[in-house]
């Protein structure tokens, strides 16, 4: 595997491939991978000929009270497993690489509507951050394919909708959710949790199920449904920032519970921002 940080030297390697037909995956991350990246990266593997997966701590998709200076950074440990799982180039570019002009003002790229509800209305400007990231990455790499989780939903439905109107030609694939033996959700975040917090991380999940159950029936309303799930949390020790059931195709909220559905939430627990969702068809 090549560990490549320099934008230049990326570009090189890439055209050789290129122009000789053969297919580029990419998978971006922040890096602190887990079982959830590696099922990307496997994905990824199936699908072209070679693998890039990108580590960068992305600044720009932090607000100034986000974790960006403690966000986990384990570039060793990362590229043993990217290594051993046959990834032809872990690229860790540096912040001047992404952003030649640096990141007071960049050009950026923001997905309008999408970007403002859900995670959005918490975390202001974090989705343009992500749109601003990806694009460039995509640009840098013209991959085939670009592989995103199902766990980070409304990310998937914006960059799917950015790489649509702005004429990319990257096909978007996602990959499921991995979760641990307890249902939680994988995530770099959840190493902020405590012992006794991790005990208590899985009923976020199960309450996503129960809901999910609950939609189903079709014996209470969908607000009393959500509402029960939120004071469920906050009974639990989360503080709960949205539980909410969408049109999975685009977020909207459904006028009734049928077609393809969506229930997401997020939810602070400890030091730990989690979020998750789950898919269903009524
Ligand atoms: P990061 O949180 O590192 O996640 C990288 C990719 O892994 C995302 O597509 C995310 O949805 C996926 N992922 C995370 N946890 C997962 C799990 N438990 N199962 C399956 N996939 C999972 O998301 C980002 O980074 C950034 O916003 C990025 C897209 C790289 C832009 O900076």
């Amino acid at each position: 595997m090549l560990t490549i940080s320099d934008t230049k030297t990326l570009r090189e390697q890439l055209v050789e491939w290129h122009q000789v037909g053969e297919t580029v995956a990419l998978v971006p991350t922040m890096g602190n991978l887990h079982k959830g990246h590696m099922s990307l990266v496997k994905l990824a593997a199936a699908q072209a000929e070679h693998v890039v997966v990108s580590v960068f701590v992305n600044p720009t998709q932090f607000s100034a009270d986000d974790d960006f200076g403690s966000y986990p950074r384990t570039l060793e440990k990362d590229s043993r497993l990217l290594s051993r799982a046959g990834v032809d180039i872990l690229y860790n570019p540096t912040v001047e690489d992404i952003y030649p002009l640096g990141i007071e003002s960049p050009t950026s790229v923001s997905v309008p509507i999408l970007s403002e509800t859900l995670c959005g209305e918490k975390r202001p400007g974090h989705f343009d951050g992500v749109t601003s990231v990806v694009v460039r990455l995509l640009n840098i790499v013209s991959p085939n394919v670009a592989v995103f989780g199902e766990k980070d939903y409304q990310q998937l439905v914006i960059l799917r909708r950015m790489v649509e109107e702005l004429h990319i030609h990257t096909r978007i694939l996602a990959g499921g959710t991995e979760r641990d033996e307890a249902g939680l959700a994988m995530s770099s975040r959840n190493q902020y949790l405590t012992d006794a917090e991790m005990l208590t991380a899985p009923l976020f999940y199960a309450t996503l199920c129960d809901a999910r159950d609950k939609f189903i029936a079709g014996t209470a309303s969908a607000a009393s449904i959500e509402s029960e799930a939120m004071g469920k949390l906050e009974a639990a020790g989360f503080v709960p920032h949205y539980f909410s059931l969408r049109r999975s195709a685009d977020l909207s909220v459904p006028d009734k519970v049928a077609g393809k559905l969506i229930v997401l939430a997020a939810a602070v627990l400890g030091k730990a921002r989690l979020i998750d969702n789950l898919q269903f068809d009524n």
